[in-house]
C-alpha cells in the first residue's frame, strides 16, 4: 500500500428474495457490487461485504405453501441455491445470511424499541382487504381487479400494467383475491406506523451530504416537499416474519426487517473477525457503509432506511449507489423470447468472467438501463478480452520458454511504455472508485492496443528466425509479458477467475493493484494456458433455449 489512509468499507448489495431464483438482472447488480468491492481491497483498504437472503413476507409464505413445504424448508433451499450462484460468479462477499435469523431479529427488536422510545411509532386502525376464504389480510398485489382507469381486467391491486395507473386496492372494478379467487372484504385492523416527520431535517441533510446521486437527490428531494406519508410496517397473521414483541398475531412487514439484515450479516461478519459492530455503527463513525441497489427500491433505502437508523441511533449510509435495470437484445427480459435468463442457465453454457466484462464495459454511476446484446456481447468479449488483452500473453509466451527457458529478462527493453502504462494507474482507480466501471474498461482496453502496437512492431516470431536474436526476443516478450500483466491486475476486480489463472501462469499473484508498480524481471513464469476463448454462437443460442424451456 503506498501512502494512503486506509478506508474501512462496509459494501452491500440489495438482498435477493428467498423464493425464487437469481437471474441475469440480479446479476448486473451483484457484479457491479463485487467489481468495486474487489477494486477496493486490491487497492488495500479494509473491506466487508456483507450479505444474505431476504426470507419474509407473504410471497414466500405462499410460495412454500404451493409447494408444499414450510416457509423454512423453502428458505433453506434457496439459500444453498442462491450461493452456489454467486461462488460460481466469483461473488466476494464476507458473509451470507439471512434475515430470518436469531441476529436478525435481536437487531431488529433493538432498532424498534428505540424508534419507540424516539416517539416515532404511532398506531391507528385502517380498513384493508380481507381474504375470506384463506381467513388473510392481502398485500395489494394479491388482489386483481379491473382498472379503474382503463378497464383492462386482471391487473393487479396497486397499478395497472396496460395504462400504468396507480391507485388504491379499493379503485379495483370487480375485485378478486389472487390466492382463492374469492371477493374480498374490507376488515378493520390496527398497523404500527413509523412516521418520517420528525426524520425529514436530517434526511434531508443525509441527501446533501453526497450520499446519492444527482438524480437520486432531486427525487428525493421531490418526495421530501411533500408531506412524507407514515409508514405502514404491520403485517397481520398469518404472515412469514417477525413477531412484533407484545402484539399477538402481529409481524414486522418485510421490508422494515429486511434493510436490518445488511447489519444481522455484518455482525455476524463482526463476531468472526473480532471487529467492533458498535463502533462501526456509531453516528460519529469514520468507517463507510455503502448500499448498491436498483432504481426500483430507492425509497425503501434512501428514506425508510436512513430514518430507522437516525431514529436508532446509528450511523447512516455513506452512500446509497443506485442503478439502472437490465434489458436483453433492446427489451425487458422475456420468458417466450428466452431472454429472461437464470444465472445458472448462464453458467451452464457460458464464461462468467465473460458476462462480468460485459456488464463492467457498460456500467457508469448512471441510472441508465443497460443492454446485454447478445450478439454485442460475443463482439466485445471476442475483440477485447480474446483478441487484444489474451492475445498478448499467447503471442510472447512460447518465445520466454523457448528461447529464455521460462525466465523472463533482467531489464525492461523499453522502460518509458512501462511509466506510460502505469501512469494510467490514478485514473482507472478513480474510475473504479467512481464507479465509471467502463471509463476503467475503456482506459485498460487502449493500452491493449498500444500492447500489441509494441508486439506487432517488434515482431518477436521474425527475429526468432535469425540466429544471436534471442536476447532481443526474449527482451520485448518480457516488456509485453509485463505489460500483460499490468493490464490484467487492473482488470482482476472485472474478471477475478481469468485474472487468477493469468497469475498462476506468470507466478504473480493479481489482487494487488499496485504490485505492477514493479515489473517482472528475472523471473520464472509457467506455461501458458488459455484463459478465455471466443464465444460460440451455438452457446448463445442454447442459452436462449435453454431459457425458453425451463420457463415456459
Ligand atoms: O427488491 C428486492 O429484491 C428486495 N428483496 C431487496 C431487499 S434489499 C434490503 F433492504 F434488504
Ligand atoms: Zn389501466
Amino acid at each position: 500500500m503506498s501512502n494512503m489512509t486506509q478506508r474501512r468499507i462496509l459494501v452491500t448489495a440489495a438482498l435477493p428474495y428467498a423464493n425464487g431464483a437469481i437471474h441475469l438482472g440480479h446479476m448486473l447488480e451483484y457484479v457491479q457490487t463485487d467489481i468495486w468491492a474487489r477494486f477496493q481491497r486490491a487497492m488495500g483498504h479494509e473491506v466487508w461485504f456483507a450479505w444474505a437472503d431476504d426470507a419474509h413476507g407473504t410471497p414466500i409464505m405462499l410460495h412454500a405453501q404451493k409447494q408444499g413445504i414450510s416457509p423454512e424448508q423453502l428458505i433453506e433451499q434457496m439459500a444453498a441455491e442462491h450461493q452456489r450462484d454467486f461462488e460460481d460468479f466469483g461473488l466476494s462477499y464476507d458473509a451470507y445470511g439471512s434475515t430470518h435469523s436469531e441476529t436478525n431479529r435481536a437487531l431488529v427488536e433493538l432498532i424498534w424499541s428505540r424508534l419507540n422510545d424516539a416517539g416515532a411509532v404511532t398506531r391507528r386502525t385502517i380498513a384493508q382487504y380481507f381474504d375470506p376464504d384463506e381467513g388473510m389480510f392481502l398485500p395489494d398485489r394479491f388482489i386483481r381487479g379491473t382498472c379503474p382507469k382503463c378497464h383492462t381486467s386482471d391487473q393487479a391491486g396497486d397499478s395497472c400494467d396496460a395504462c400504468g395507473a396507480s391507485y388504491d386496492p379499493t379503485d379495483l372494478i370487480e375485485p378478486h383475491s389472487a390466492v382463492s379467487g374469492a371477493e374480498p372484504v374490507l376488515k378493520d385492523t390496527e398497523h404500527f406506523f413509523v412516521s418520517l416527520d420528525a426524520f425529514q431535517q436530517a434526511l434531508s441533510e443525509w441527501i446533501h451530504s453526497g450520499a446519492v446521486q444527482t438524480e437520486v437527490a432531486n427525487k428525493l428531494n421531490e418526495w421530501l416537499g411533500d408531506r412524507l406519508r407514515d409508514w405502514d410496517v404491520t403485517r397481520d397473521a398469518p404472515y412469514f416474519g417477525f413477531a412484533i414483541p407484545g402484539q399477538p398475531d402481529k409481524y414486522f412487514y418485510v421490508w422494515l426487517d429486511a434493510p436490518v439484515g445488511y447489519l444481522a450479516s455484518f455482525q455476524s461478519i463482526c463476531e468472526r473477525e473480532g471487529l467492533d459492530f458498535d463502533e462501526w455503527m456509531a453516528p460519529t463513525t469514520n468507517t463507510e457503509m455503502h448500499h448498491f441497489i436498483g432504481k426500483d427500491i430507492i425509497y425503501f433505502h434512501c428514506l425508510f432506511w436512513p430514518a430507522m437508523l437516525e431514529g436508532a441511533g446509528f450511523r447512516k449510509p455513506t452512500a446509497v449507489h443506485a442503478h439502472g435495470f437490465l434489458t436483453v437484445n433492446g427489451a425487458k427480459m422475456s420468458k417466450s423470447r428466452g431472454t429472461f435468463i437464470k444465472a445458472r442457465t448462464w453458467l451452464d453454457h457460458i464464461n462468467p468472467d465473460a458476462l462480468r466484462y460485459y456488464f463492467a464495459a457498460k456500467l457508469t454511476p448512471s441510472l441508465a438501463d443497460i443492454d446485454l446484446s447478445l450478439d454485442d456481447f460475443k463482439a466485445r468479449v471476442d475483440a477485447d478480452l480474446v483478441g487484444k488483452l489474451v492475445n498478448i500473453a499467447s503471442r510472447s509466451s512460447g518465445f520466454v520458454h523457448k528461447l529464455g527457458d521460462g525466465r523472463l529478462s533482467e531489464a525492461l527493453r523499453d522502460p518509458d511504455l512501462y511509466a506510460h502504462f502505469l501512469a494510467q494507474k490514478s485514473a482507472v482507480a478513480e474510475d473504479y472508485d467512481n464507479r465509471n466501471f467502463a471509463g476503467a474498461v475503456r482506459r485498460i482496453m487502449t493500452l491493449a492496443d498500444e500492447a500489441n502496437q509494441y508486439v506487432d512492431q517488434h515482431k518477436p516470431w521474425q527475429m526468432a528466425k535469425e540466429a544471436g536474436r534471442e536476447a532481443e526476443v526474449l527482451a520485448v516478450c518480457t516488456q509485453a509479458l509485463n505489460l500483460f500483466r499490468v493490464m490484467m491486475t487492473w482488470l482482476a476486480p472485472v474478471i477475478p477467475t481469468t485474472a487468477a489463472r493469468a497469475g498462476e501462469f506468470l507466478n504473480a499473484p493479481m489482487d494487488d493493484f499496485h504490485g505492477p508498480d514493479t515489473p517482472l524481471l528475472d523471473h520464472r513464469i509457467e506455461a501458458f494456458q488459455p484463459l478465455m476463448r471466443r464465444i460460440d454462437p451455438a452457446q448463445l443460442e442454447q442459452v436462449i433455449e435453454a431459457s425458453k424451456a425451463s420457463l415456459g
